[in-house]
């Protein structure tokens, strides 16, 4: 309902017709700026054409801006204890287990494991990014383990507390599976060209900034990766209504505070496509929905 696909594709023909967009960048630092402003004049010129568009475009793009929210999610705050953190985490994975989220977000990554171990003859490298809990992570490490998945995989997080449960969880299951500390839009600082053929990331994207998610995605292509997958929920009213009421059931204020925010933040899925194509101009990029309630960005080096 407000994904405005005919919208966006119109904003971003009139802008691109215009000359300059969505504008040219050299730096990581360029990027940033470039990326964050061609969001905002993406979204400004949508405003624009349903301004004049009918009453129902009007109305829809009203409850758009209604929904969207600078309020940060506690998983964000500097001012919440990693404790509190790791439980709003774990809260997370319980629900995913409940939904059965790592065999869908493993069947949107089969085939670009699949690709590389094909291409390349050996275990597709993955790093998961934002990796958060890790189990998603551990899931794919057990699967290599157990049923010869052919990937190697690491996760990753920006929160030192989960990185090292994970770790301690890892080595418990026995699994072949490591975590490290990693900002994700700081890639190219701590990772070797090469270490990596897949880069991953679940349920996070909203976390970033368009400039930070641009970043991503271009240190993916420039640290080599062949692929990034991101997935995230869909941007839509029945999603900002339903997941935080969904929530409810763990009985975690925390964690039901974080959907309503999350739920809000989304991107829509042709503003993913822009950020993507501006970060990572001469890959093949593309976005479809899944379901129950996601987007997948798929983007191919
Ligand atoms: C909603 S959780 C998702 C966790 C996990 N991917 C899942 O699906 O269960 C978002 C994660 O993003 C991480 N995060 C936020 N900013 C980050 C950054 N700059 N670099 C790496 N991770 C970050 C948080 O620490 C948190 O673990």
């Amino acid at each position: 309902m407000i994904q405005f696909p005919q919208l966006n594709r119109a904003a971003r023909a009139a802008l691109e017709s215009e000359g300059r967009f969505p504008g040219k960048w050299e730096t990581m630092a360029e990027l940033e700026v470039v990326a964050d402003g061609a969001l905002a004049r993406l979204r400004t010129r949508r405003a624009e054409l349903a301004a004049g568009g009918s009453w129902g475009e009007r109305a829809r793009t009203l409850v758009d801006r209604l929904l969207w929210t600078e309020r940060l999610e506690y998983l964000d705050r500097d001012d919440v204890s990693a404790a509190r953190k790791q439980r709003i985490v774990h809260a997370l994975h319980r629900m995913n287990q409940g939904l059965l989220s790592y065999h869908r977000f493993l069947h949107h990554l089969r085939p670009a494991i699949e690709h590389v171990a094909r291409r390349e003859r050996r275990a597709a490298r993955v790093l998961e990014l934002a990796s958060g809990s890790g189990e998603f992570t551990l899931a794919l490490g057990r699967l290599a383990a157990r049923k010869g998945l052919p990937v190697e995989v690491t996760g990753s997080d920006i929160v030192p507390a989960y990185v090292a449960d994970a770790n301690i969880r890892a080595e418990a299951r026995r699994l072949p599976v490591r975590f490290v500390e990693l900002n994700a839009f700081d890639l190219l600082s701590t990772l070797t060209p090469g270490d990596y053929d897949i880069y991953f990331i679940a349920q996070s994207i909203h976390h970033f900034s368009a400039g930070q998610l641009a970043m991503m995605v271009a240190q993916a292509g420039l640290a080599g990766a062949r692929h990034f997958v991101g997935i995230d929920g869909r941007r839509g009213l029945l999603m900002a209504v339903g997941l935080p009421m969904f929530t409810a059931l763990s009985l975690q204020p925390d964690f039901v505070h974080d959907a309503a925010i999350t739920a809000r933040r989304f991107y829509s899925e042709a503003e993913l496509a822009l950020i993507a194509d501006l970060a990572a101009p001469d890959a093949d990029v593309s976005v479809a929905r899944a379901e129950p309630g996601y987007s997948v960005l798929h983007v191919r080096y």
